[in-house]
């Protein structure tokens, strides 16, 4: 019997989407770790501490929810934690490729690693970090697609007249 799992990504930054997968997830483990990429090769527009501050203030209410970092391999992190279960969202087609590689890739590095994948809810089928940040810079609003203190640390990141985006 598992008991905890893993919800590895970038979120740069967390979006209702991502949200929508851990807490249809805390209900089928009784902890889900939120892993956040520390990824120094990746120019991201949040740094991993903020990310994982961000991420915490959703879910701060939600004990059942761990939120941390790690950098290099997910299995090794999966490893030290004694995790064997990896969840990730699947929203369309476009995302099978990459998710499929992934997945048979750790699984190469790690034979007992479990990906299971979840479709998103409806509504965020077409929500990624990238397209928030797009939006967000070119002046639209964002409120239905990021929790507002996500919203807030755009706005305090980013200057409308100066919307350096990765
Ligand atoms: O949100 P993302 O960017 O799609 O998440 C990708 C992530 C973090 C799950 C993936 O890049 C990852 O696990 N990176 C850690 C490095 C690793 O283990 N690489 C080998 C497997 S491809």
């Amino acid at each position: 019997m598992e008991s905890n799992a893993i919800y590895p990504g970038s979120f740069d930054p967390i979006t209702n989407g991502h949200i929508d997968i851990i807490r249809r997830g805390a209900k089928l483990f009784p902890r889900i770790v939120v892993a956040v990429l520390q990824n120094p090769k990746k120019t991201t527009l949040f740094a991993t501490e903020e990310r994982v501050e961000i991420i915490r203030e959703i879910f701060r209410q939600e004990p059942q929810i761990e939120v941390a970092s790690f950098h290099g391999l997910l299995v090794k992190f999966a490893a030290e934690r004694g995790i064997r279960i990896v969840i990730r969202g699947l929203r369309a087609v476009s995302d099978f490729e990459y998710e499929f590689q992934m997945a048979l890739m750790n699984q190469n590095l790690s034979p007992e690693l479990e990906f299971l994948f979840m479709m998103p809810s409806a509504p965020y089928t077409f929500l990624n970090s990238g397209v928030v940040k797009e939006v967000f810079a070119l002046g639209g609003s964002v409120r239905d697609l990021v929790p507002p203190v996500v919203e807030q640390r755009l706005h305090e990141k980013l200057s409308r007249d100066n919307p350096s985006i990765q």
